[in-house]
């Protein structure tokens, strides 16, 4: 089974999707990491004209290591970093065979990104598109990054969020909207738990319709 979770940023789609692999058992990606990863390792040609070769050049020999210092890959800078490379065709088209390797492997997996279920995996069993107001969002990403120690501007963080949300939504290599065949999932009012109560009641109930149209068919 392979489940695609997208959303914006800070959404609550890697704690659902993480919830739902622990769930399953499955094997989870974060796709973002890889985005991550590569905007970090371009951090330093920021606003330079070699920005956009070099992020290639990341993109096409990142391995699975570079993902594993998420302290590094996950602070606010780093997403910036990785909406910033996230607009290059050729980034995208390097990353995709990994994406594409993870969420084919046997026995399944769950992917959490932007463009999971209309790019990487649009044959998903299962798609959910997680959704949160931009206030929730940015609370819940202020209270992620203090519980790490760092210091957090709220006013400035809701417009860094609000910046890449509209950089993502223009991405014209993108494909960050919800797929025709995604469940929406509201998650501004939802604990974490009530969430992934949530997302489990709907694989459970979109799996229980396949099986039942595969056994009637
Ligand atoms: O956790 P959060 O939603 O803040 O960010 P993320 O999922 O780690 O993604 C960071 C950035 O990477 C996003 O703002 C996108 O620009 C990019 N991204 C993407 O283009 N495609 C994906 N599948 C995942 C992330």
């Amino acid at each position: 089974m392979i489940i695609a979770v997208d959303g914006p940023a800070a959404s609550g789609k890697g704690t659902l999707a993480a919830g739902l692999a622990a769930h399953y058992r499955l094997p989870c990606l974060d796709t973002g990491l890889l985005y991550r990863a590569v905007g970090q390792a371009v951090a330093l040609f920021e606003d330079t004209p070699f920005f956009e070769d070099k992020a290639i050049a990341a993109a096409l020999c990142l391995d699975a290591a570079a993902l594993e210092d998420t302290a590094l890959l996950t602070t606010a800078q780093a997403g910036v970093l990785a909406s910033k490379v996230a607009v290059i065709a050729q980034v995208r088209q390097a990353l995709f065979d990994f994406q594409r390797d993870f969420a084919t492997r046997p026995g399944g997996a769950v992917l959490d990104g932007r463009d999971i279920g209309t790019k990487i995996c649009p044959d998903a069993d299962v798609k959910l598109f997680i959704k949160a107001d931009s206030k929730a969002r940015m609370e819940r990403r202020a209270r992620q990054l203090e519980a790490r120690g760092e210091t957090v501007d709220r006013y400035a963080l809701y417009h860094q969020i609000e910046e890449r949300d509209a950089r993502d939504m223009l991405n014209p290599h993108g494909g960050f909207y919800k797929a025709d065949d995604a469940h929406l999932l509201d998650t501004t009012q939802l604990s974490i738990e009530a969430a992934l109560r949530a997302a489990i009641a709907i694989v459970d109930r979109t799996m229980a319709l396949k099986a039942g149209g595969r056994s009637s068919s």
